[in-house]
Order: structure tokens, then C-alpha cells, then sequence
């Protein structure tokens, strides 16, 4: 897979999908966003991979949406015709399999947007996160308003929002925007091991509880428990089921391949 503004890695079952626009501080423009939703559903499909993980560059994660690229947009035209973002940045909202942000560096704007449409997110020491498009005379249009409170809480997220202020990474995993910290120059190889654990499971099981927990914020509590119950009592009709339990009562490790 050959991409203009995203660099491609396989590591096992885990693939990696780089923001790759050095010299624009990984600024995402529609072409990027294309490529993006092209990989995303191209390894969604591959039998070859269980986890996906999105990354951008040891300096930034992206710097937002590009503002060189949208700054003469117009109502009339750009924005709501065009569908601007809803066009195509959420095609990851649409993959089923895990995926595993990885930010080093600045994660603003639309970048922590984008960030925050990943399923958990593993940082750098060197990450800083912020929203600060009120600088730049607009709200944020990929959800910051939205998923930022429901991940940090209001009165952090109306801060980030009103002020522009950054919070470093220990900030941001003491608010729950993050699920873990690793020191720059070992955040790679440690998320890797993380994704090559989840891909080391049923992957169709990781699908499901992907699923159950999104629909926790979609759903009344008791309908969402009654939705995570169907798919735990088919788990009893699937060979994972079978592997997993009986490796546990035969102490041995589960082998899960192709399941
Ligand atoms: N769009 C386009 N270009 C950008 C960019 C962006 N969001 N962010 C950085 N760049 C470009 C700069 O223009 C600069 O280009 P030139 O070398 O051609 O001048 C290059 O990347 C390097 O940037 P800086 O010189 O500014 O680097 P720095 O280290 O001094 O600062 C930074 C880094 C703090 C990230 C700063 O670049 C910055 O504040 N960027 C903008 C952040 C921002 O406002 N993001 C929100 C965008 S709006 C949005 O995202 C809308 C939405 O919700 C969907």
C-alpha cells in the first residue's frame, strides 16, 4: 500500500498507519483524510491483521486540520455542500477491529479529534494535547466539543476548549484521556507490544467488545447490558470459547490463530 501522505508497517498481525505530512506538521487535508479511510478499511478487511495502530511522528501526531487548505472555504460551497470533515474523516469511526492511537508530540485541533476517534490512546512523555481552534475564530468541527467532556470531564474540556491550553501527557492520563505513558523513545515499541497482545487474541471476540463499548455511550444502560449479553451467550456457539476455556482447565496458553 503506497500512500502520499501516510507511511504503511506490518508488524505481524498488527498494522501501522503514520501521518506523514513533516513539513505541514501532519496537518490533515483531504487527501490524507482519503488515504486514511482507504487503509483503515483495507486492513479492516484483512484477514492478515487483528489491530490497527495510527500514529503520526516523534514531534507531532497532527497539528489539526489544515488551515493553508481550508481557509478560503466558504459556506456557500466548502463547508456545508461539501460536507467538509463529515465527508471523510470518520470513516475510522466505521472499522470494527481495535485501533490504538499513538500520539508523540502536539495532538491539536482536529488532531486530538482524530485521536479521540481511536479506541484508547497510548502517549508519549512528549505529547500535548489541545483544542485551540477558538484561536483560529472556529469551533471545533470532528467531535472536540463532544468526545474531549466525555473523556475528561466538563470543566477540563471547557478549559482546553476556551483557553487553547495544552495539558502535557501526564495530565491528560490522570484525566482519562489516555490509557498509558511511556517515555519518546520507547512508546513505539511499547504500544507495539500492547497491539501484538490484543492481535494475540480472538479477534473476533476484541470486535464484539469494541462494539459493546461504544454502544455504552449510545444506549440506555440496561439495553447496552442486554446487547453485551447476546453477544456473551453466542461467545458458548465459537471455537474461541471452546480454546479459551479448555487451555484455561488444561493449564496451557489459549492459541487463538485464525480465530
Ligand atoms: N494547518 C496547516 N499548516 C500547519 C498547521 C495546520 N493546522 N500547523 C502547523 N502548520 C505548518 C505551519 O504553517 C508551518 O509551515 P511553514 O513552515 O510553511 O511556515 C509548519 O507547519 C511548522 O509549523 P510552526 O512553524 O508553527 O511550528 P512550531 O513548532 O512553531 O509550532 C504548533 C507548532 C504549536 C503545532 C503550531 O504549528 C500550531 O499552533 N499549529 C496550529 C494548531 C491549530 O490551530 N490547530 C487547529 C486547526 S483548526 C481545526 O483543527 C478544525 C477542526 O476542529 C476540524
Amino acid at each position: 500500500m503506497q500512500y502520499a501522505d501516510l507511511l504503511i508497517e506490518q508488524h505481524g498481525k498488527v498494522a501501522v498507519i503514520r501521518l506523514n505530512r513533516p513539513k505541514a506538521m501532519n496537518a490533515l487535508n483531504d487527501n490524507m483524510m482519503n488515504e486514511l479511510g482507504d487503509a483503515l478499511h483495507k486492513f479492516d478487511a484483512d484477514p492478515a491483521v487483528n489491530v490497527i495502530v495510527l500514529t503520526g511522528s516523534e514531534k507531532v501526531f497532527a497539528a489539526g486540520a489544515d488551515i493553508a487548505a481550508m481557509a478560503n472555504y466558504t459556506y456557500a460551497v466548502d463547508t456545508y455542500p461539501g460536507n467538509y470533515i463529515g465527508r471523510n474523516w470518520e470513516h475510522i469511526l466505521n472499522i470494527r477491529k481495535p485501533v490504538i492511537g499513538v500520539v508523540s508530540g502536539y495532538c491539536l485541533g482536529g488532531g486530538c479529534e482524530l485521536a479521540m476517534m481511536c479506541d484508547f490512546l497510548i502517549a508519549a512523555d512528549s505529547a500535548k494535547f489541545g483544542q485551540p481552534e477558538i484561536k483560529v475564530g472556529v469551533t471545533p468541527g470532528a467531535g472536540g466539543t463532544q468526545r474531549l467532556p466525555r473523556a475528561i470531564g466538563k470543566a477540563k474540556a471547557m478549559d482546553l476548549l476556551l483557553t487553547t491550553r495544552m495539558i502535557d501527557a501526564a495530565e491528560a492520563e490522570r484525566t482519562g484521556l489516555v490509557s498509558r505513558v511511556y517515555p519518546a523513545e520507547s512508546v513505539m515499541e511499547e504500544a507495539l507490544k500492547v497491539a501484538q497482545g490484543i492481535a494475540d487474541m480472538p479477534v473476533s471476540v476484541a470486535m464484539q467488545i469494541k462494539d459493546c463499548v461504544n454502544q455504552a455511550y449510545q444506549m440506555p444502560l440496561t439495553e447496552a447490558v442486554r446487547y453485551e449479553r447476546r453477544y456473551f451467550h453466542a461467545g458458548f456457539g465459537t471455537p474461541a470459547q471452546k480454546e479459551g476455556m479448555s487451555a484455561f482447565l488444561e493449564k496451557r496458553q489459549p492459541n487463538f490463530e485464525g480465530l
